[in-house]
This record gives C-alpha cells, sequence and structure tokens, in this order.
C-alpha cells in the first residue's frame, strides 16, 4: 500500500474512488461543498434524502457522479455534528479502511478535512490516526501451510490523502502512521500464529531479523545463561517445556550518546518488557479445555514489544528504546514446576508457587530485575497477564497499575490520543498482605479477589528502582467470536508514547 499526500480539487481529482465525510446537521465542509457543486448538488441532495445514515462509519457508494473525475464516490458519515469527537472521527476510518480494503478500484483518495478535525486535534495527528487506521484495515492473516483464506485480490494498492496544504511535518506524520500499521501488522502475525511455529526461538529469529534489517542490537540469552544468572524464576515456567526459552534483549539507541560524569555516555531508556508465553496451557494447574487454543495468544505482550521495535527502527525514532522479551511455553510433563515448589528469583527473592497458572509473573519479574542493569528512564512491562482483568474491565481498556503517578498519567493521555486506552487500578499497600507464604518471601498468587491487582502487586516487588506501570492486556490484546484474532495492542499506545517522549526531548 502507498499512501501520499496531494494538494488538489477533490472534484477533479482522477481517482478509482473518492473518499468524501459528511457530518449530519452541519453545513458541508469546503471540500465536500466542491464536490457537491461539481455535481449539481449531488452529495446535498443525497443527504437531505436521509440516504446517509447518521451514525459514524455509515458510508454510501456512488458511481459515475456527474461534474466528479473520479470513478466512484464513497460518502462517509461522521455522525451528528453535536456528538462530534475522537470516537465518531475514529469509526468513520475505520470504516473507510474496510472499504479501501474490499474495493475494486486500485487507487482511492481520501479527503482529509482539516476544518472537521475532533476539537484539540491537528492535522499531523489525524495523519497519523488515519494512516494507521486505514492501513491496518487492510491486514489479513494467513496461516502458514494451510489454504488461503483470503482469494480475492480486491483493496486499493494507492492512497492519496487530500489535505489544502501540505509539507515535511505532514508527511512525517503519515509515515509515522505507517510505521505503527506494519508494527501492529508483525504484532498481529505474531499472535495469530499457532504456537507450534511461534516458539520462543522463532520469536528470537524475528528479532534478530529485524536487528539486522534496521541495524539495532539484538542479545539472545538461552537457558544455560539464565541459569548462570540465576533466573530461577522464569527457569521454574520453562523447565515443563520441550521447547526452549529464550530471554530476548534488544536495542534501540536513537539519541546522540552524550557524555555524562566520567566521560560515560548516559542513557535512560526506555525499557519495555513483554510477556512471551508461546503458549499457557496452564501447566500442571492445567487450564480447562475450552478456548484453550486461545492461550497462544499469551505472547501478546512480546509482540507489541517486538512490533513497536519495528515501528521506531522505521521511523530513526530519536529515543533510546530498550526491549525485554522473556519467551517460553508453559506446559506440563514429569520436569514441570509442580504447586507447592519454592523457587530463588533473580532478585534473590523467594517464591512459593502456589498454581502453576500464574506463570507470567514467574517470568517477568526476573525480566524486572534483569532490567535494572539499563539504568531506566522508566520501565513499562505489558502482558496478558490476567482474567481477572478481563473480568474487572471488560475489552475495552487495557489495565494499568502504576508506582509512579505521572508515568501512569502519561500513558492514560497517550492512550486517549492513539484511540488505544487503559484504565487505572488502585496498587495500595495493602494488596501486598495478599501474597503471604509460609514457606518463601511470597506466593505467586493472592486468592480469589482483586487477582489483576495482587498480579500487579507481586510484580510491584521486582520494580522498586524505576519507574514502573504495568499493562494488563489480557482483554485487549486478541477478540474471539467473528473478529477472532490478534488486535495488535497496545501498540498504538505504546508508539504514541514513545513519539511524544522523543519529542520532548527534542524542545
Ligand atoms: N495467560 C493467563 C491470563 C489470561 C487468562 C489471559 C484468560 C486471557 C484470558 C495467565 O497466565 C493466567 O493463567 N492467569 C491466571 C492467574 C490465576 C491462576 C491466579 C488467571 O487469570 O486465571
Ligand atoms: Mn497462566
Ligand atoms: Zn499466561
Amino acid at each position: 500500500m502507498e499512501f501520499t499526500i496531494k494538494v488538489v480539487s477533490p472534484e477533479k481529482l482522477q481517482t478509482g474512488l473518492l473518499v468524501v465525510g459528511v457530518l449530519t446537521g452541519a453545513p458541508l465542509s469546503p471540500s465536500s461543498r466542491a464536490v457537491d457543486e461539481a455535481s449539481q448538488g449531488g452529495l446535498s441532495k443525497l443527504v437531505s434524502k436521509g440516504e446517509l445514515d447518521d451514525k459514524a462509519g455509515s458510508t454510501v457508494l456512488l458511481h459515475g457522479l456527474a461534474g466528479v473525475a473520479a470513478e466512484r464516490v464513497l460518502l462517509v458519515s461522521f455522525g451528528k455534528a453535536g456528538a462530534f469527537g475522537d470516537r465518531p472521527w475514529r469509526d468513520a476510518f475505520a470504516a473507510i479502511g474496510g472499504a479501501l480494503a474490499a474495493t475494486v478500484a486500485k487507487d482511492a483518495a481520501i479527503v482529509l478535512d482539516e476544518t472537521a478535525l475532533p476539537s484539540g486535534r491537528d492535522a499531523a495527528w489525524a495523519l497519523r490516526q488515519a494512516g494507521r487506521i486505514v492501513a491496518d484495515g487492510a491486514y489479513r492473516f494467513e496461516s502458514p501451510g494451510a489454504e488461503k483464506k483470503h482469494k480475492k485480490k480486491h483493496g486499493a494498492a494507492k492512497i492519496a490523502f487530500i489535505l489544502s496544504n501540505t509539507g515535511e511535518a505532514l508527511e512525517e506524520a503519515l509515515r509515522q502512521g505507517r510505521a505503527i500499521a506494519e508494527g501492529m501488522a508483525l504484532a498481529k502475525d505474531l499472535g495469530n500464529l499457532g504456537a507450534n511455529v511461534c516458539t520462543p526461538a522463532y520469536l528470537a529469529d524475528i528479532a534478530r531479523g529485524l536487528g539486522k534489517q534496521y541495524k539495532f542490537e539484538v542479545d539472545v540469552l538461552e537457558r544455560d545463561d539464565m541459569e548462570k544468572l540465576g533466573m530461577g524464576a522464569f527457569l521454574a515456567v520453562a523447565h515443563g517445556a520441550r521447547q526452549s526459552p529464550r530471554f530476548i534483549v534488544m536495542h534501540h539507541r536513537g539519541e546522540k550518546p552524550y557524555k555524562g560524569k566520567g566521560g560515560k555516555p548516559k542513557s535512560h531508556p526506555v525499557t519495555l518488557i513483554g510477556k512471551g508465553i508461546t503458549f499457557d496451557s496452564g501447566g500442571i494447574s492445567l487450564k480447562p479445555g475450552a478456548e484453550m487454543d486461545e492461550m497462544k495468544y499469551d505472547m501478546c505482550g512480546a509482540a507489541s514489544v517486538i512490533g513497536v521495535f519495528k515501528t521506531i527502527a522505521a521511523m530513526a525514532l530519536p529515543l533510546d528504546v530498550t526491549g525485554i522479551v522473556p519467551a517460553t511455553e508453559n506446559m506440563p510433563g514429569g520436569n514441570a514446576s509442580r504447586p507447592g515448589d519454592v523457587v530463588r528469583s533473580l532478585s534473590g527473592q523467594t517464591i512459593e508457587i502456589l498454581n502453576t497458572d500464574a506463570e507470567g509473573r514467574l517470568i517477568l519479574c526476573d525480566a524486572l530485575t534483569y532490567a535494572e542493569r539499563f539504568k531506566p528512564g522508566c520501565v513499562i512491562d505489558i502482558a496478558t497477564l490476567t482474567g481477572a482483568c478481563v473480568v474487572a474491565l471488560g475489552k475495552i481498556p487495557s489495565g494499568l497499575l502504576a508506582n509512579d503517578d505521572e508515568l501512569a498519567e502519561e500513558l492514560t493521555q497517550r492512550g486517549m490520543d492513539a484511540g488505544d486506552r487503559v484504565w487505572r487500578l488502585p496498587l495500595w499497600e495493602e494488596y501486598q498482605d495478599l501474597l503471604k507464604s509460609h514457606f518463601a518471601d511470597m506466593a505467586n498468587i493472592g486468592g480469589r479477589f482483586g487477582g489483576a491487582i495482587t498480579a500487579a502487586a507481586f510484580l510491584s516487588r521486582f520494580a522498586k528502582a524505576y519507574k514502573w506501570a504495568h499493562l494488563d492486556i489480557a482483554g485487549t490484546a486478541w477478540l474471539s467470536g467473528d473478529a477472532k484474532g490478534a488486535t495488535g495492542r497496545p501498540l498504538p499506545l505504546l508508539a504514541e508514547f514513545l513519539l511524544a517522549r522523543a519529542s520532548k526531548g527534542k524542545h
């Protein structure tokens, strides 16, 4: 898919499909009016007859509209003027993305009206979001080796955004949107692949491949490296698996090295840690059979970290970012950890494993300790950690827990900017009591109540050395039912966060 920005009169543009937006109850915007006038009221007649539903994202397709150079015109509703905001704007672009992915037209142009943006949003924001949403709309997954599910070769390959002016900042915003969609496509692919293909070694190969392509550093630790380091919690999960574990570390060095005291280069990278359980059977505390296939998605945190590395590498983001992916299966077997086992984490703290299905926190805690060596500016872990988070928040926001209010606020804001929202849950001291163990410093589960919080309370014990936030993406990383598949979330949020951090550094 090729994206361009064009500064043209929309009615005069020769294109397979021209997309024009309409806001009910408001006068047509200047560009829509130009198309309307050229077609002698072709649009306004339709709208006044009520042919275009006023629900944002509704569409009407017109063929051969007289006076307009485009072969087809797609009218898209941005909803009622009184209810306008980010959400209807996004819904409209999601519909546009769907239509452009299905059209027989080879090329298309979207009128991106700077006069019809949600309040507080500018053209650069709009291009980044629209570019991402439209490119993401064309995403299709094919299982390797299986018969193709998507045979039709439809979809516009060349897409122009029509604006009233352009410039380097807008071109860049569009490239960012594209890079975010490409990172999401990688994250979705990794999530959608079966665990027989997407193994810990496979994740490491993908990371290494990206490192080669974009020239960033990738280090991969194997089982004996982790044994030497003393990652007893991570290894307790890896024990039951035939697939050998990997601990993947990536470094994107985007800042100019500057010298701190003593001439040493100083950097405090944003550090991202992604849960990489390539399949979560529950281990000896085996999960019930229903929907167990969905536990192939238990590496979606890892996928979002690897995916966002592709995004920031493609954008050459001027920010130092470190990515850590502890990757293993969680399987039952003769060598698997048992309930009652006590293990020693990399931090030295001991853990009584009361439930082998609470494995995410066991691999993350060693990664959190490992992260200390990079002197991170902040650490964000991303994990499909608890079913309890899905019960608490549903599948709309990701759960957010943090030991730093400013970082939590920053993530909340960037989530709104990206349309990839989070909702904060408390992490009060009282919750720590629930992790008491008779035989170790702590247990790996906290009882029946507040499961998303007790999981984060467990992690917080390993994240005391820096500002830390935890994103529980169990509800948001994939969808079930008709729309089954990985969503690529929370990559848009992470990308928006990193972009904002990078531009803060510039000023
Ligand atoms: N990967 C699961 C969390 C999960 C469950 C994500 C369902 C999405 C849907 C995690 O490893 C897990 O099994 N968590 C347990 C924790 C419990 C044993 C304390 C859970 O949520 O049931
Ligand atoms: Mn589990
Ligand atoms: Zn899990």
